[in-house]
């Protein structure tokens, strides 16, 4: 089967099929007007005049270039009200796109750092995912995630203050990751933390391999023994972990428009996930942080598909995988996936 060849018909088809998102960042969803909102909702001022500033302040080196905006952006984020309207503002978009499920990362320490409460952070998301699993379906989980260029104590510090929470939140906290500055912040880091972690029964993932070494990815595996890679893009540049990853189905949550506006990528038709999905790897396609790189989940589909000449059978693959790499129960992805498999055979 063809593609369509306009992009609105191409979107219109990909909407409908069920997907996961599985690699955002909630503070990556903070749009410039609601970090406008709700900077005066705080009483609290921004370094730049006015939204299209901050917009034109968007242009990225590299990953610390980034980082230092977004750190800057999630200081406007103050109570359970503001973690709430981030979150569902961002759900309303994933829903548009034909998102069902979802496992969204968020950095405790850039909050706590600032004085507010972990359980504001937890309370304020937790009132959306809720209401979006309630009124439309979408169901979601969170990922702790914790940053990498601070130390490993910092890390472990977070966890125990978020357990108590713990049994609050058994719905929703489903896991832990790792982001934040790459280079010079392995894996191998954050070792006693993840192993904490799996001994509690938490799922694991970890960014690796986005601007770090391949050599980090092989870690993640083996000292953190994550489940998920966040991006992964350079796992290519070591065939035989390819090949390990290709053969242990160990998931890359690849998020094309990301890598381009970092850097990691000159052009997307350069990009690898294309080669790495051909050669078998469970590849996802994802947003990572969608109100600053220019696009949200379907952005992406569409400029891979179009980018990398992706076929009809491989945006299926694509989706699929997103169901598949989940941390849902087995049952629910089965159902998932008659449904995508249904509503593919009647496109
Ligand atoms: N990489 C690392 N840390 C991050 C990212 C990313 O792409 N987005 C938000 N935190
Ligand atoms: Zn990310």
């Amino acid at each position: 089967m063809t593609l369509p060849a306009h992009d609105t018909d191409l979107r219109h088809w990909l909407r409908k099929l069920p997907k996961a998102e599985l690699h955002v960042h909630i503070e990556g969803t903070l749009e410039p007007e609601l970090m406008f909102d709700l900077a005066r909702r705080n009483g609290l001022s921004l370094p730049w005049p006015d939204v299209q500033a901050v917009r034109n302040a968007y242009r990225f080196t590299d990953l610390q270039s980034f980082l230092d905006l977004y750190y800057a952006g999630a200081g406007v984020l103050c109570t359970e009200q503001d973690f709430h309207d981030l979150a569902m503002a961002w759900l309303q978009r994933a829903r548009a796109d034909g998102v069902v499920h979802a496992e969204i990362m968020f950095d405790p320490q850039t909050h706590t750092s600032r004085g507010i409460p972990i359980k504001v952070v937890f309370a304020g998301l937790a009132s959306a995912l809720r209401q979006a699993r309630q009124d439309w379906g979408l169901s979601s989980g969170l990922l702790l995630s914790f940053l990498r260029h601070l130390s490993e104590r910092e890390a472990m510090d977070t966890l125990e203050a978020a357990l108590p929470l713990r049994e609050a939140y058994q719905d929703l906290w489903i896991g832990v990751g790792l982001d934040s500055a790459e280079r010079d912040n392995p894996p191998e880091k954050f070792a006693r933390v993840f192993t904490r972690c799996g001994e509690l029964g938490f799922h694991r993932v970890a960014h690796a391999g986005e601007e770090g070494p391949a050599g980090y990815v092989r870690q993640a595996l083996e000292i953190l023994n994550v489940e998920r890679i966040d991006h992964g893009v350079r796992s290519s540049e070591d065939p035989e972990l390819l090949q390990e990853l290709i053969h242990r189905q160990i998931p890359l949550t690849v998020c094309p428009l990301s890598n381009l506006k970092l850097g990691v990528v000159e052009r997307l038709e350069d990009h690898n996930l294309a080669r790495m999905l051909r050669a078998g790897a469970c590849i996802t396609l994802n947003s990572d942080d969608p109100a600053y790189f220019g696009g949200y989940l379907l952005d992406n589909y569409v400029a891979a598909a179009r980018a990398l000449e992706l076929s009809h059978d491989e945006l299926v693959t694509l989706m699929a995988n997103s169901l598949r790499a989940s941390f849902l129960p087995a049952a629910d992805k089965s159902r998932l996936l008659d449904q995508l498999a249904a509503r593919v055979g009647q496109a």
